[in-house]
């Protein structure tokens, strides 16, 4: 099995993506490391736990960083609920978060797992940013790196031109995409081009599970909040980044461009730039997923729902 870290800040599509992740039986999780995001760091490291107990699944939860690197960033606590799990209360964890640092634990587990590892990130790339600033070998023994994050064609979703992930820590973000030789990123625009239909999401949560019963409290506010502005389609970012990162096999059509983040304090902050004419003379380095096989996507949600 192939030795999986997920960097992820729950949030309601973290949460399926992570219940996918849990469910691959090709992939073993190694550990969550927290970022802070969605919402603040205390609960989506407490969002991080309550889902392993009710996935039942025996996993360590590494606290990171309760911030971006340089600038105060605004949460996205109006998508996930306040709490970032819909704000259900689901009472206290029976898990316990570890005490070493997020940055700390994927160095480690680098090491433990060198050349095998799979690095998938689904929120702020805050803790993989200072864990390149602890040790800048780190790419070195990763054998993946898959990102969701960004807004290819600038299509933003947090702004006009940005991307979440990626304008609530931008430094961060350049930091981690200037030094991994590949980065395999699936973005905001490929999100949308995966929609689920709101009909077929609820058939899916009706299945008999744990997994499936709390995810439906837990989504409830944001399918509400989603269908109220965005349709008959709900879409889950974090998920078609599990999708590619669990089963490359699934791409229907990418493309590979040199990318740079914009860190200035204009409209563009936290633009994702893909140099798609090949002007700039930088790398090939960003394997962009712009179509995924619709049908395997959906696939692997409903088996993680249904999941006992
Ligand atoms: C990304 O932003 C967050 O709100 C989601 O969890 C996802 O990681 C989508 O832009
Ligand atoms: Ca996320």
């Amino acid at each position: 099995t192939i030795p999986l870290l997920i960097d992820t800040d729950p949030g309601v599509d973290d949460a399926l993506a992570l219940l996918m992740a849990f469910n691959d039986t090709r992939h073993r999780v190694v550990g969550l490391t927290i970022a802070a995001g969605n919402v603040g760091l205390g609960h989506t490291v407490r969002n991080a736990l309550k889902l392993c107990e009710v996935a039942g699944v025996d996993v360590p939860v590494f606290a990171g960083c309760p911030g971006p690197l340089l600038h105060p960033a605004p949460d996205a606590g109006y998508v996930h609920g306040e709490n970032g799990f819909g704000d259900i209360d689901y009472g206290t964890p029976s898990r316990q978060v570890e005490t070493e640092h997020a940055a700390q634990a994927i160095l480690r587990l680098s090491h433990e797992h060198a050349g095998k590892l799979l690095l998938v990130a689904l929120g702020p790339l805050t803790n993989v940013a200072l864990a390149l600033k602890l040790d800048p070998t780190l790419p070195q023994r990763v054998a993946r790196f898959v990102v969701m994050g960004g807004a290819v064609t600038a299509h933003g979703n947090i702004t006009p031109a940005a991307e979440f992930n990626v304008y609530f820590d931008p430094e961060a973000a350049h930091i981690v995409f200037e030094a991994f030789p590949q980065v395999e990123l699936a973005d905001w625009e490929a999100t949308i081009a995966h929609g689920l239909l709101h009909e077929r999401v609820l058939e899916w949560l009706a299945a008999d599970s744990e997994r499936a019963r709390f995810y439906d409290r837990i989504s409830k506010k944001t399918r509400e909040w989603s269908a109220d502005r965005r349709g008959d389609h709900w879409f889950a970012a974090d998920a078609l980044g599990m999708a590619f990162a669990l089963e490359p096999e699934g791409v229907v059509e990418e493309e590979t461009r040199p990318l740079e983040v914009e860190l200035g304090h204009g409209p563009a902050r936290g633009m994702t730039v893909v140099d798609w004419r090949r002007e700039s003379g930088r790398p090939d380095r960003f394997r962009i997923l712009l179509r995924y096989d619709q049908a395997r996507f959906e696939g692997l949600i409903q088996r993680a729902l249904a999941a006992r």
